[in-house]
């Protein structure tokens, strides 16, 4: 007994709790935690309101000894915390969730964490929007909604969790509506099932890991499209999007495109890393998000090239998680390159696209590793991004960029990826003029 807590207190002493270490956001997340799946379930009583109740099961896994276990966490107020099927301490400070129990290196822990309340009001980095749990009030001509939003720490707004893109995980979300409301979230749907009290619970799973921003979830009043399944070689993809009854046809046609979009990037790109897609439109003014499996679409980005955008971020970005958030051009630059990539599969001229990119750096650019969040998702982490895959693509030719490509997703996957090691694979793959030529495109001040 004396033994164990006197080992628990030097565990204490000799290793305390540090984040992640990320170069933007210090304070996310916990090194050597790794939490390899969310069993979440939320109940949401009255769409359109924060009102959420949740109930969140995390795998955890130990890869060093850690002293407690400290989860980003700003949500509601928590109910119960239980540790493997017992009940534990618990203490909020700071956006973190803290149970002050020492987990060794190598062990495994259930943890089990109710709460409930209102959620959602993580700040973004620079746009006028609050991350994470979404409401969407009801209207004379639209009842209430609620979805996920959470690029880059959003996901702590709602549940508990690791939440920085390099611990990516697994999902099982089942969501309880009231009856005649859908819910749906990323992954495969599982089951859903009339309760006594009038809701209904649908369970979705997603097997393949991704980052704690990328999950998505949307509850509403919705219309379920389900397209024709796809077969990309001998993969098979089953696609559905779902529309708010009130959005007019005009804004779901460019949709119809969107098994089109995955066969051409899979050319690329190479095996398409999950096995059902679709998007989610919602109503509010917010950028277009690439939540895992199911793009949330907000009206104005209902639009090819973006569709197109966050399909390609399903292999980068989703499956090909990012290492640290100062990287995020890793994401954006690939998904904006993939705009050319389409455009060309089309047949049409991609002068303009490659015009556009010069022009929106013309008033300025910077090396292709942010320094600020206020970078991350600026001109240079799209633009430029795009514009240095291309000038590798020019120098090596199609055939090696594609090459390239599927070995980047491939080997990448599920690997937090920074610039160092997209550029470690341009050496070894490519050699090493390749190698300088990108790495002029990303330390460069000015634009190559
Ligand atoms: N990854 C999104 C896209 O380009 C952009 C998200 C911007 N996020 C933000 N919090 N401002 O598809
Ligand atoms: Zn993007």
């Amino acid at each position: 007994m004396l033994r164990t807590a006197l080992s628990t207190v030097l565990l204490a002493v000799l290793t305390p709790s540090t984040p992640m270490g990320d170069t933007l956001y210090p304070h996310l997340g916990q090194l050597g935690l790794n939490v390899t799946h969310y069993d979440l379930r939320l109940t949401v009583p009255t769409p359109g309101t924060p009102d959420l109740r949740s109930d969140t099961t995390l795998t955890l896994h130990a890869e060093r000894d850690l002293p407690d276990v400290q989860l980003d966490y700003s949500g509601p107020a928590i109910l119960n915390v239980t540790w493997n099927g017992q009940p534990v301490p618990h203490r909020r400070a700071a956006d973190k969730l803290i149970i002050p129990l020492p987990l060794p290196a190598g062990q495994d822990v259930r943890l089990r964490v109710t709460a409930a309340g209102p959620a959602g009001g993580v700040p973004d980095p620079t746009l006028n929007i609050t991350l994470g749990w979404q409401s969407v009030p009801a209207t004379p001509t639209q009842p209430g909604a609620n979805f996920t939003f959470s690029e880059p720490d959003g996901t702590r707004s709602f549940i508990p969790c690791n939440d920085h893109p390099a611990d990516p995980a697994t999902f099982t979300t089942t969501l309880t509506v009231p009856r005649g409301v859908t819910a749906v979230a990323g992954g495969t749907r599982l089951a859903d099932h009339p309760n006594l009290d009038g809701t209904h619970s649908v369970t979705y799973t997603l097997t393949t890991p991704i980052p704690t921003y990328a999950l998505g979830i949307s509850v509403g009043t919705l219309d379920t499209v389900r397209r024709p399944d796809l077969r990309i070689g001998d993969q098979h993809v089953t696609l559905t999007d779902y529309f708010p009854t009130s959005i007019p046809d005009t804004v779901r046609a460019p949709y119809a495109r969107t098994g089109d979009i995955l066969t051409a990037l899979s050319d690329w790109f190479g095996p398409y890393p999950f096995s059902t897609y679709g998007s989610v439109v919602v109503t509010p003014d917010l950028p277009a998000l690439e939540t895992a499996t199911l793009s949330t679409m907000p009206v104005r980005s209902s639009r090819e090239r973006v569709i197109v955008h966050e399909i390609a971020h399903q292999w980068f970005g989703n499956a090909v998680p990012l290492g640290d958030w100062s990287d995020t051009w890793l994401n954006e630059g690939f998904a904006t390159y993939a705009e050319l990539l389409w455009t060309q599969a089309q047949g049409q001229d991609t002068a303009p696209l490659l015009r556009g990119w010069r022009d929106r750096l013309r008033p300025g650019t910077r090396p292709l590793t942010a320094t600020t969040p206020a970078q991350m998702f600026d001109a240079t982490a799209y633009a430029r991004g795009a514009l240095a895959l291309h000038a590798l693509r020019t120098q090596i030719g199609d055939d090696a960029f594609r090459a390239f490509l599927h070995t980047y997703a491939r080997t990448r996957a599920g690997q937090p990826t920074r610039t160092a090691d997209m550029l470690h694979l341009t050496r070894t793959q490519l050699g090493p003029e390749a190698a300088t030529l990108l790495e002029n495109w990303i330390t460069q001040p000015e634009l190559p």
